[in-house]
Order: structure tokens, then C-alpha cells, then sequence
């Protein structure tokens, strides 16, 4: 039976785990689908809240484009009482589905841009469903670029995917933070790869998602470039409880990162000086 849009915000589904796969030492992959076969409906840069049954709820964005035949996906790092829980779960087991919930990245207004994608550790997360959703479609886009910073090799997350994003036409580029032995790319935060940046015009955006800190100085960099404020588009995390606006728990001077984000503009964030703090 299907469960109407407003229930599925208020009342955990269960869906059921289908693949369950080890990232890095800390990050696991899950696939999962609702065993009624209904799709989750959701846009790039939203999240969910997940529940494993007798433990408790985590916000966690869906690392998924849509329409994936019914099935969806969460990469989730260890950190705690859930995620912990969580990694001990296998396929075939079931967890709870709160959502999709919070404003996506408006895709659909970026289109003929070239796009500037910018993720520093797990912040590449929320940015896979639009890469992929956007090379999925790439004639409709301009240039796409992916600059990826890391602090070791070992947390490089959906590292085979991006050979394959690079044969559909992106151009990417990784970066580690510090010399490592065994590793012959690029060395430097990802701020290092703005300098090699050359992109000029009215149809560029940029998308980025990483640590607070990175924040600060890719948004200097980009500004410093001529990007504009209303084309770049952040997600923040913040604790949260409800995921739907009613809590409080993610208000940021008024603003409701759970309902009114994750995903904002950097024009929508300026004066909210608090927002980029972590
Ligand atoms: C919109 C959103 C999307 C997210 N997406 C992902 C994702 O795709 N993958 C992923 O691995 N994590 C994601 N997170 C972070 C994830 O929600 C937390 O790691 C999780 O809630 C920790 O729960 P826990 O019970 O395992 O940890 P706890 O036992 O509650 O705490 C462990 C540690 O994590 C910190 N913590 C707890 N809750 C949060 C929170 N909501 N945000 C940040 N830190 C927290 C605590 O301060 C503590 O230091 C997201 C958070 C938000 C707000
Ligand atoms: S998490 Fe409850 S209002 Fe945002």
C-alpha cells in the first residue's frame, strides 16, 4: 500500500537494506528499498531521516539520484549510537524512512551553465546525486568541473566512480591535503585547485559542500574569481531532530536549515553570519 506524501514525513517506513558496502574504515554504503516498490521521490541535496529500530534517528542525505528503479542510497560514516547501529545491519534487515525532507539544489535553474563542484571529505556525499544526475543528462549543461579534497587517500569516497565520471565528460580533480607515501596527484587543500581555475561569464555556477572551514576560503577564492553570490550553492549540516521545521533544533537565527535547507545560496547565507561557523 502506498503511504501518502505527508505520512511518510511524520511516520518512519520501513525499507529494507539490498546492498550494504564498505566505502572506508569508517563510511558504509546502504541500498535500500521499500519492499512495497515505491520510489522515495526525492530531488539531489535532500535528506532523510533514518531510524534503526530500538536505537534511534539520524539526518542523513540521500547519496542517490532519483529514480533509481525504486531503490535509493545513504553513505553514512560511524560516528555514533545510530550510525554505529546502522553499520551493524546487513542486507536483508530493515530500517525506518522518514522523508525525503529540506530544499534540494535547484538543478533545473542551472541549466546551460558550466558547473563548478567543489566537496572536501564526505561533502561529496550530497554532490554525487547531482553529478550524476547531471551527466546523466549532459547535454543540457556546459562544462562540468569536480575539484575533491581529502586529508589521506584512504577516505577517497566512490573512488571508482569518478573514472567513470570522467569518461562522461567532467573534468575532475583531486587533491590530498598533505604528501602521503604512495600518492602522485595533486598536494594542497582544494583551495589550491581554484587557483588553476579559469572560467569566466554570466552562466557559471558553483555547488559546494565540505568542512566549515573550507567554506571560508573556497567561498574567498571563488569570489575572488568574479563568481557570483546568487550561483553558488552551499549545504550545511546542523544538529537536528524533526527534520520538518517544528523543533527548532537547526534554527540558525530564524532560519530552518532542516525545512528552509540544507541546500542554500551563498546570497541567501551572507548576513547570516553564524551559518558558516559549523
Ligand atoms: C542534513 C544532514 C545530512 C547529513 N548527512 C549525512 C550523511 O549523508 N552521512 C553521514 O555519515 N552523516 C550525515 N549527517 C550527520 C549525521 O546525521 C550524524 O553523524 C548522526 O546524526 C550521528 O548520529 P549518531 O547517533 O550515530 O551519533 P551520536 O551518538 O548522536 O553522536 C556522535 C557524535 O556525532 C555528533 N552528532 C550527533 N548528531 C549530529 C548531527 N545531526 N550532525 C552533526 N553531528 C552530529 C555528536 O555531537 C557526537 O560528537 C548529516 C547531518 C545532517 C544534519
Ligand atoms: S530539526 Fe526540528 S526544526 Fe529543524
Amino acid at each position: 500500500m502506498n503511504c501518502n506524501a505527508d505520512d511518510r514525513l511524520y511516520t518512519p517506513k520501513l525499507a529494507r537494506i539490498i546492498q550494504a558496502s564498505q566505502l572506508t574504515e569508517s563510511e558504509r554504503l546502504f541500498r535500500l528499498r521499500f519492499p512495497d516498490g515505491e520510489g522515495l521521490g526525492h530531488k539531489p541535496g535532500q535528506f532523510l531521516e533514518l531510524s534503526v529500530l530500538g536505537v534511534g534517528e539520524a539526518p542523513i542525505t540521500i547519496a542517490s539520484p532519483p529514480d533509481e528503479d525504486g531503490c535509493f542510497e545513504v553513505c553514512v560514516r560511524k560516528v555514533g549510537n545510530v550510525t554505529s547501529a546502522l553499520h551493524r545491519l546487513s542486507e536483508g534487515d530493515l530500517v525506518g524512512i522518514r522523508g525525503p525532507l529540506g530544499r534540494g539544489f535547484p538543478l533545473e535553474e542551472l541549466k546551460d551553465h558550466d558547473l563548478l563542484f567543489v566537496a572536501g571529505g564526505i561533502g561529496i556525499i550530497p554532490l554525487r546525486p547531482v553529478i550524476k544526475s547531471v551527466l546523466a543528462r549532459k547535454s543540457e549543461f556546459g562544462r562540468v568541473i569536480l575539484f575533491y579534497g581529502m586529508k589521506h587517500p584512504d577516505e577517497w569516497l566512490f573512488r571508482d566512480e569518478f573514472a567513470q565520471w570522467e569518461a562522461r565528460g567532467a573534468d575532475v580533480r583531486v587533491t590530498v591535503d598533505r604528501p602521503v607515501a604512495g600518492w602522485d596527484g595533486h598536494v594542497g587543500v582544494v583551495t589550491t585547485l581554484l587557483a588553476e581555475f579559469q572560467m569566466c561569464g554570466e552562466m557559471i555556477a558553483s555547488l559546494i559542500v565540505g568542512p566549515p572551514v573550507m567554506y571560508k576560503f573556497v567561498l574567498l577564492g571563488l569570489s575572488a574569481k568574479g563568481l557570483r553570490d546568487h550561483k553558488t550553492f552551499l549545504s550545511l549540516e546542523r544538529h537536528m531532530k524533526c527534520g520538518l521545521g517544528k523543533c527548532g533544533h537547526c534554527q540558525i537565527n530564524g532560519v530552518l536549515v532542516c525545512r528552509q535547507g540544507p541546500t542554500f545560496s551563498y546570497a541567501e547565507l551572507k548576513d547570516l553570519r553564524e551559518a558558516l561557523l559549523g
